[in-house]
């Protein structure tokens, strides 16, 4: 041990105590970041809109639920303990017809809406929890 002060937190990130701290849905909050990419908790529920990302792709991790990512030529399925990665540019829409708690993980800067216009479903950005 050192007398040092050191930034370091010697401290797990909890992913079921950070989905307590919330409970609006589509609202994604920075739990960790690894150099330019930050790492998003999220709850949704129902319908979004059909967005891409043309400068980065995008990663799903279903922690609690059942996702739908809907594309123009298909869908795939997650449940808890499933990922996917949605390529840059790729349309994509999730659905959730109950809650879904999950991961995000995209460079920071990303919107949630991707390449939309700011709209009452553009989240935040950079909001830590
Ligand atoms: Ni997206």
């Amino acid at each position: 041990m050192s007398d040092k002060p050191s930034p370091v937190k010697y401290q797990a990130v909890n992913f079921s105590e950070k989905l307590s701290l919330f409970s609006e849905q589509w609202a994604p909050k920075v739990i960790a970041q690894m150099n330019d990419y930050q790492i998003k908790i999220v709850k949704i529920e129902g319908d979004f809109s059909w967005h891409q990302h043309a400068h980065t792709d995008e990663a799903f991790i279903v922690l609690e639920g059942r996702l739908r990512l809907d594309f123009r030529g298909g869908c795939v399925h997650l449940a808890a303990g499933e990922m996917y990665v949605v390529p840059k540019g790729v349309e994509h829409k999730p659905f959730a017809a109950k809650e879904v708690k999950m991961l995000l993980i995209e460079p920071q800067g990303v919107l949630n809406t991707g390449d939309l216009e700011q709209s009452e479903l553009t989240a935040i950005n950079d909001v830590w929890i």
